[in-house]
């Protein structure tokens, strides 16, 4: 098993970059989801072995910023010199490993910008012309008559200006086929599918030529056009060659050669456009090679809302690190979100998803082991005698789980690698409960006790470490308890099974992740309380309640319902499906493949028009905490309650 991994990482460079984010105002938690995705690939390139470089930085010319500094009362350098710390040190707070930090205000890259516009110049790619257009300020952007909609920004909707001056054209029109056929050539040039299909889309129309200067009268902030000093660049064409400039681009061509192409832009999908259409002319029209992958992923929404600082739901990073830490806020961004679609934030889901995953899954398997190993076998790895079957179908899912973590790195499904990483922690627990060791140490078969928790300890360290590029800090801590050396693992150790090795001291087990109180409920009018008053009922009252062992085989949340989950559901060899208000309480994804409790022979009832037919059972407290019930041991589903 994981034999073949060595040969799918063979990549031995990987260059990754986010945009480069505007310095008018604060990171939110969008920059911060798409930086730590960038940390997050990045972490597992290096543990691959590949020659890893990681760039982000700040946008710091253009209309906006000009704006909100003009607002803040500073000098657009002052503005960008104040917000480009808030960006640095959010990132050093969350662990962000980036090689580069990159200011389009410094020299470095003002100087890049200058020289690709001279050489564009003289080749005739560059012409000038009088211009008539509408032009939008918010996103600095301008349209042709035919381009608006009603009358306004066909992108934001806001009033567009009419604008009639002289301006320096780039001829991208002559480059629209070239694009389509290399688009057409190259299916991973753009992802996910569906973006390169947007592009496509956007590609039938006729291309314009690209506007890239602003005359200094209406916009000062910004590189100066080395042919004309009247005007500046416009600040998509300066801030996009930031990805060349950062690595050497005209200044150092062994650097560049080492880091170029970019194995893949992560943008959101807010700047499709500009990076799969913009920057491929450019590059091409300076005779660059194009990068790998331009990634787009999708938007966090509030609610089902955009985030917007006008509608005042912008969640902040910092809040939320403040909530359970900041390695609980990476592994939350990247599990909830599948790469590539939309996800919306809430805070229920973030502490359904902390408790269920990190307090119950990985940080119960972590004191359970540790504390085992240190109450019966004197605080060291034990010596693993020969393996059963049910240590061996452990190991299988362990390696498994490896194996898929590495593909969803490769296919770009952090999501799914991670969801298989909790499923394998939770098999380990379900191990535990079915292999005792408590009972095996007291009944003094130390030789199956030192089995069962070598297996439980290797499935954690094969499982921490490759949780350890999401979560760095708390996987140290893990990995320390096991004895194991610190720093992050090559994955080439994660694949194979045995890596700990018997007679290593151990420490005692640390609270990971503090389970998160919960908050009180609010208190409904009538408590429903099981009081003596309650009247007592015969067993043949009992005896017209169905209640079976149902299998989960999926589960979903129920469109525009906060507490509605969709389950379907086996009962033996009959599939149904319930509805079921635990979803502030449980992911979806956590339900899976779990063993329930159900009252089956219930009415069928339609809420929020699906059908439910059955009913699962949870308990529930007064501090409003909810657990679903399961059978304390394996049973098959169907299995009647009595
Ligand atoms: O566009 N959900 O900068 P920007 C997910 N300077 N991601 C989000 C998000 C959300 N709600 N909001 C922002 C710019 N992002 C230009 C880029 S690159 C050469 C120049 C993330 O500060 C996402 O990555 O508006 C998005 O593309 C980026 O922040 C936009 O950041
Ligand atoms: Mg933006």
């Amino acid at each position: 098993m994981g034999s073949d991994l060595p040969n799918r990482m063979t990549r031995n460079k990987f260059y990754i970059t986010t945009p480069i984010y505007y310095v008018n105002d604060k990171p939110h938690i969008g920059h911060a989801y798409t930086t730590i995705l960038a940390d997050v690939l990045a972490r597992f390139h290096r543990l691959f072995g590949a020659d890893t470089w990681f760039l982000t930085g700040t946008d710091e010319h253009g209309q906006k910023v000009q704006r909100a500094a003009e607002t803040a009362g500073m000098t657009p350098q002052q503005q960008a010199d104040t917000t480009v710390v808030r960006f640095q040190d959010l990132w050093k707070r969350l662990g962000i490993t980036n090689d580069d930090f990159i200011r389009t205000t410094e020299p470095r890259h003002a100087v890049v910008v200058q020289e690709i516009l001279q050489d564009l110049f003289d080749r005739g790619e560059i012409y000038r012309a009088e211009y008539d257009g509408w032009y939008c300020v918010a996103d600095e952007r301008f349209y042709t008559e035919k381009d608006l909609s009603g009358g306004n920004c066909p992108e934001c909707g806001r009033p567009v200006e009419k604008v009639r001056e002289a301006n320096y054209f780039f001829r991208m029109s002559k480059y629209q086929e070239w694009l389509i056929s290399y688009i057409e050539e190259h299916p991973l040039f753009i992802q996910p599918d569906f973006r390169r299909n947007e592009t496509l889309g956007f590609l039938r129309k006729p291309l314009q030529d690209l506007c890239i200067s602003r005359p200094k009268s209406r916009l000062a902030w910004g590189i100066e056009l080395p042919f004309d000093r009247d005007f500046v660049t416009y600040v998509w064409f300066d801030a996009l060659v930031n990805y060349i400039s950062a690595v050497g681009y005209r200044r150092d061509q062994t650097r560049f050669a080492r880091r170029w192409p970019a194995t893949y832009h992560l943008i959101g999908k807010d700047i499709l456009t500009t990076h799969t259409v913009y920057w491929p002319i450019m590059l091409k029209a300076a005779g660059v090679t194009m990068p790998d992958t331009i990634f787009a992923h999708g938007w966090w929404l509030s609610g089902q809302t955009k985030m917007s600082k006008s509608l005042g739901n912008v969640v902040s990073p910092l809040d939320m690190i403040d909530r359970f830490g900041v390695d609980a806020f990476r592994y939350f961004l990247m599990a909830e979100m599948v790469l590539g679609q939309d996800a919306s934030f809430n805070p229920e889901s973030y502490e359904s998803r902390y408790n269920s995953d990190l307090a119950n899954d990985l940080g119960n398997l972590l004191s359970r082991v540790a504390k085992m190993i240190e109450a019966h076998l004197g605080k060291t790895i034990p010596q693993p005698g020969e393996m059963q079957e049910t240590d061996l179908l452990l190991r299988n899912a362990v390696l498994a789980a490896a194996e898929g973590m590495v593909t969803a790195v490769e296919e770009m499904r952090i999501d799914k690698g991670l969801a298989t990483l909790v499923g394998a922690v939770r098999e380990a627990n379900r191990y535990i409960e079915k292999n005792q060791p408590w009972a095996l140490a007291k009944n003094g078969d130390t030789q199956r006790l030192q089995t069962v928790m070598y297996c439980a300890a290797e499935s954690l360290r094969i499982v921490s470490g490759l949780l350890h590029p999401v979560m760095p800090a708390k996987m140290e801590e893990l990995r320390s308890t096991l004895g194991l050396p610190a720093g992050a693992p090559p994955v080439k150790h994660l694949t194979e099974w045995g890596g700990l090795i018997p007679g290593t001291p151990t420490r005692s087990a640390p609270i990971l992740f503090p389970k998160a109180a919960g908050k009180p409920a609010p208190q409904p009018e009538t408590q429903p309380k099981q009081t003596p008053e309650t009247p007592r009922i015969s067993i043949d009252d009992f005896r017209k309640v169905e209640l079976r062992v149902a299998r989960v085989a999926s589960a979903e949340r129920v469109p525009k319902s906060e507490k509605l989950l969709k389950l379907q559901i086996e009962i033996g060899s009959e599939r149904r499906q319930i509805l079921a208000g635990i979803a502030q309480h449980y992911a979806p994804e956590t339900l899976v493949g779990r063993n329930i409790v159900v009252v089956a022979n219930l009415q069928p009832a339609k809420l929020m028009g699906q059908e439910s037919n059955g009913m699962l059972l949870a308990a529930s407290d007064e501090t409003g905490r909810l657990a679903i019930l399961t059978p304390a041991s394996d049973v098959n589903p169907g299995a009647t309650v009595k």
